[in-house]
């Protein structure tokens, strides 16, 4: 009788271990990130950065549950790399995080770093180089999270990845340069000359009628945000950055950067025709729209390939629909007890040096010397003391479990995409454009929608919450990648205590520091004696003397600009042949 009980159960057991482990699978990439060559809007030719000499660059692909490793190498030879993955919790794993200086060190050329963590969130995600104004060099790709138990796995029958980028024909570090600097006062953001669908042009995706499709659309866009439609469809969203929605019908959608939608379109049930489907750069963005600038990039759901691909409608309004009326599906009510509130007062301005910059609060991000996790890992009790993470990283010190509230007034007449790393948060309010700050007497959703990267209207203000329930240092920033240059970032160092008792960060983290001589201990000046003396941090430029304004700067510019022109213009007539100069003049 026992022998027979034990014939049975055992091969059961032996049944449910494999099932166990067949369901946590360890996923692992190689990635030698390199330059090399494309050409995505059939234009221009340049450099790009590629993986395993390739551009586009792979998917990241696991499901729920999953291990994921990513072993990067640096052969770019001339630049610093990370990786982040956005929208990724890495909960207990802040340090896999890759902002460069923030959680690691960047990885220098030559050098190797391994990012190790669990997926426990399924959902539409990507992944970018988080090093100075990388990732639109071409470091970007999408990451997707499958999941065996969603609760829309029954309504479709494909999935479709859909990417968006805008795609500027000079290089990041070009571009940088004239951006910050003297001659932009201003602070005018490069304008792409091009946007991509899926790092390309044109794109025909083929479909069968009666067919439903879940497109998971990743905008990757370096600035851009573009108005989406699907000519003769509706999309039905589910998923907004990994937060599984009620199904709600859209006919277009705004799309900021770094944002992501996953939508059920459901297809005609004929072959008769093949349709457009559109994104179209928001050009409100663009300061000055260039000459013959095509802000359209076009793709079509083919029925039937021998058909023609008829060239999109004429659009007469952009009425996009509106995320913040968006439920999530599980339901989630109002954070409505605050324990911790901060307000961010977000502005635009010049420094001493003449450049723009961005402002929370009068301070711009300028990175530490030290990795801000390192410092927390390395003042003891004085890890809980914002002084130790330098004035102008922008720390706050949040304590475990607390329900933080981000309180954003948007100074600037600029729409603006902003990001948490770390946390997926409630928009518990977001006002109409021109608004002016937050005043307390909003009536907020009961559930309110929840993502990780949300538009800030114009002169608007936003209301964010989340529970402070992921020990790590994470950064919240405008995810324009132009915003991140001029310093629109703060720094969120979550129980910084829990870490220095939980984190262990691996031997080829630290590597990479001495690799490329980045102190690893101690303050953000790298003060391991006196950890309030902060001298020799990295500090902003001074601010302008008194009395001296944009306008200032913009017409000191001006005449400069306008000096210069004049003595090339008298260079260029005495440069003229005279028989042509005569011949203008006469
Ligand atoms: Cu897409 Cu700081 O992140």
């Amino acid at each position: 009788m026992a022998i027979s009980l034990s014939n049975f159960l055992l091969p059961s057991i032996l049944l449910l271990a494999t099932g166990l482990l067949s369901e946590a699978a360890t996923v692992t990439y190689d990635f030698d990130v390199s330059w090399v060559h494309a050409n995505p809007d059939g234009a221009f030719v340049r450099p790009v950065i590629g993986i395993n000499g390739q551009w586009p660059i792979p998917t990241i692909t696991a499901t729920k549950g999953d291990r994921v490793i990513v072993n990067v190498k640096n052969s770019l030879g001339n630049e610093t790399t990370s990786l982040h993955f956005h929208g990724l919790f890495q909960n207990g794993t802040t340090h896999m995080d890759g902002p460069a200086s923030v959680t690691q060190c960047g990885i220098p050329p030559g050098s190797s770093f391994t990012y190790d963590f669990m997926v426990e969130q399924p959902g539409t995600y990507w992944y970018h180089s988080h090093t100075r104004g990388q990732y639109p060099d071409g470091l970007r790709g999408p990451l997707i999270i499958h999941d065996p138990d969603s609760p829309y796995k029954d309504q479709y029958d494909e999935e479709i990845i859909l990417t968006f980028e805008d795609w500027y024909h000079d290089m990041m570090n070009n571009l940088l340069a004239k951006f910050i600097s003297l001659s932009n006062p201003t602070g005018a953001e490069p304008v792409p000359q091009s946007a991509l669908w899926n790092s390309t042009q044109n794109i025909s995706i083929p479909v069968q009628p009666g067919k439903t499709y879940m497109f998971r659309m990743v905008n990757m866009a370096a600035f851009s945000a573009p108005y989406v439609w699907f000519e003769g469809h509706t999309m039905r969203v589910v998923e907004v950055d990994g937060i599984y929605t009620e199904p709600a019908e859209a006919n277009m959608l705004y799309m900021t950067a770094a944002q992501r939608y996953s939508v059920l379109i459901t297809m005609n049930n004929d072959t008769d025709s093949n349709f457009a489907f559109v994104a179209s750069m928001d050009q409100d963005l663009f300061d000055q729209v260039p000459e013959g600038l095509n802000p359209n990039v076009t793709g079509w759901l083919v029925y039937d390939d021998k058909k023609e691909l008829p060239a999109p409608a004429f659009v007469d309004e952009f009425d996009p629909f509106d995320d913040y009326t968006l439920v999530p599906q599980d339901g989630m009510s109002l954070l409505d007890e605050v324990d911790y509130s901060i307000t961010f007062d977000m502005k635009m301005d010049n420094l001493g040096d003449g450049a723009n910059y961005a402002f929370f609060n009068d301070i711009t991000y300028v990175r530490p010397k030290v990795p801000t996790l390192y410092t927390a890992l390395t003042t003891g009790s004085s890890a809980t003391n914002p002084a130790v993470y330098g004035v102008n990283t922008n720390s706050f010190v949040l304590n475990k479990n607390d329900v933080v509230e981000i309180i954003l007034n948007n100074d600037d007449p600029g729409k603006h995409p902003f990001h948490l790393h770390g946390h997926e948060f409630q928009v518990a309010f977001r006002s109409d454009e021109e608004a002016g700050a937050y005043v307390n007497n909003v009536t907020m959703p009961q559930v309110p929608m929840r993502r990780d990267t949300v538009l800030v209207r114009p002169n608007g203000n936003i209301v964010l919450r989340f529970r402070a329930n992921n020990p790590g240092i994470w950064l919240f920033h405008c995810h324009i990648e132009w915003h991140v240059a001029s310093g629109l970032v703060a720094t969120m160092v979550e129980a910084p205590l829990d870490l220095q008792q939980n984190l262990k960060v691996p031997e080829d983290h630290y590597q990479a520091c001495h690799d490329g001589n980045i102190p690893i201990e101690g303050n953000a000046a790298g003060n391991t004696v006196d950890l309030l003396d902060l001298t020799g941090a990295n500090v902003s430029p001074d601010p302008l003397p008194a009395g001296f304004t944009t306008k200032g700067i913009v017409a000191l510019v001006f005449s400069c600009l306008s000096a210069l022109l004049g003595v090339a213009v008298i260079a260029w007539y005495g440069a003229a042949p005279i028989g042509k100069a005569q011949k203008g003049s006469s």
